[in-house]
């Protein structure tokens, strides 16, 4: 499908005229209208609800538009959880699905009353230990072996660090329950970014089924199952996007089918997406700064990978779309490039684009999830702002651009200023 912005080159140059570039900007209109159909593709079940991760876009903003439309949140760690907090989410509203996780994080999350996803076998009496088993607890599976739909290999739990295998979630009820817990939840994240409405259909029927093993192991009462994130976006137009109806009711079927006859029609399903969610109602905005003729031709952005990793981490495509020229001939080869001493600091590579001028405006597409949360300092380079574009049209900064202050702040300079 053709991808279009959700900015023209007219909004792009108010905003930039408050927010100077590079800056992340965020479409509160479409994260409205995408959470909304999420939660009507799963308002078959009773106890549905979408943690959404906020490792994908720690911002506080779109929090609060994610708990607006009925969503929770899912924490990895202590920041994350002091985040959830101070946006109101507590209790039953956050799902705490961490690993290696320090004493202090384990600790804050039994205070916060969110539900605790065990990673490992050991963390029961972890837990135990450094803040008691709570009534209700999570458990994360992990399969082993390569996970696969059809032919296509999908990826490769056995390699993964994460969850436990079935004999340990066995023995961890088992614990858990000698130890006072009543209520189980299960949980898996078994492949990334799937761009496929069969993953969460496929991964729902392989979790239920071991829900009612688990069930007949232990006796324990499953109350919820957490299919985790996965679920992709279409980052190239070619590529068709994931309908979350049919996914949806591929989950409702594999329910029918497997856990209703098991007396298990109780089960809630939650889900943990963060790019599906995110991803594709986020640009980061940059301008041209310099162009290069050697044996390539290079077009310089005032971003860097600092401030979005993935092309440079996983060689991810991002679609490119330079504002105001919409409907000229991409008949210009490119590599987009940030100014990183690092050659893999580059946002697309031999790209067919229209030809470019110091100064154009770019917009990479669907940097909303893992985007700028994965930002970085190297060579210095400062994290970009946060912009939110209103559903009247408006926008409002939601997180100023680092400066040189914030670089220096962990600093103590004193000891270089002697007197
Ligand atoms: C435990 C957990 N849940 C959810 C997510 C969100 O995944 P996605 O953004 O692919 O939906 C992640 C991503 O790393 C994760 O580690």
């Amino acid at each position: 499908m053709e991808k279009k912005p959700f900015i023209t080159l007219e909004q792009a140059q108010r905003i930039i005229a408050d927010v100077p570039t590079p800056f992340h900007i965020y479409d509160e209109k479409g994260i409205r209208e995408n959470a909304r159909l999420l939660n009507k593709a799963f308002a078959w079940n009773k106890g549905y609800k979408e943690y959404f991760a906020v490792k994908a876009t720690p911002n506080p903003y779109i929090l609060k538009i994610l708990q607006e439309e009925g969503c929770g949140v899912d924490c990895s760690s202590y920041t994350e959880l002091m985040l959830a907090e101070a946006c109101g989410f507590s209790g039953q509203d956050i799902m705490f699905s961490s690993n290696v996780t320090p004493v202090e994080d384990m600790q804050l999350a039994a205070r916060l009353g969110a539900y605790i996803n065990l990673d490992d076998y050991t963390h029961v009496e972890f837990l135990e230990r450094v803040a008691g088993i709570p009534e209700t607890i999570c458990c994360r599976y992990n399969p082993g072996g390569v996970f696969s739909m059809g032919n296509d290999i999908m990826d490769n739990p056995g390699e993964a660090k994460y969850g436990m295998t079935e004999q340990q979630m066995v023995d961890a009820y088992k614990k858990l329950m000698a130890k006072g817990a009543r209520h189980f939840g299960i949980h898996a994240f078994l492949a990334s970014n799937t761009v496929s409405n069969e993953y969460y259909p496929t991964l729902a029927g392989i979790l239920f089924e071991l829900a009612v093993r688990l069930k007949d192991a232990t006796g324990a009462h499953i109350s919820f199952i957490n299919l985790s994130g996965g679920v992709g976006v279409d980052y190239r137009p070619e590529q068709p996007a994931n309908d979350i109806m049919v996914i949806g009711e591929g989950v409702r079927r594999k329910f029918e089918e497997i856990l209703v006859p098991a007396g298990m029609g109780d089960v809630a399903i939650f889900t943990e997406l963060g790019r599906f969610m995110l991803a594709p109602y986020g640009h980061l905005v940059s301008t041209v700064l310099h162009e290069k003729h050697t044996y390539k031709d290079y077009i310089g952005l005032d971003a860097c990978a600092a401030n979005l990793m993935r092309p440079a981490m996983y060689g991810s495509y991002h679609h490119i779309t330079v504002l105001g020229k919409e409907n000229a001939p991409c008949d210009h080869k490119y590599d987009v490039t940030g100014g990183l001493c690092e050659n893999n600091d580059k946002f697309a590579i031999d790209r067919m684009l229209p030809e470019i001028q110091i100064g154009d405006i770019l917009v990479l597409h669907d940097t909303g999830a893992h985007g700028f949360s994965m930002g970085y300092n190297y060579n210095g380079k400062l994290r970009s702002a946060e912009v939110l574009l209103r559903e009247d049209g408006s926008h409002k900064l939601i997180r100023r651009a680092e400066t040189p202050e914030d670089y220096f702040a962990t600093f103590d300079f004193a000891p270089f200023f002697k007197k």
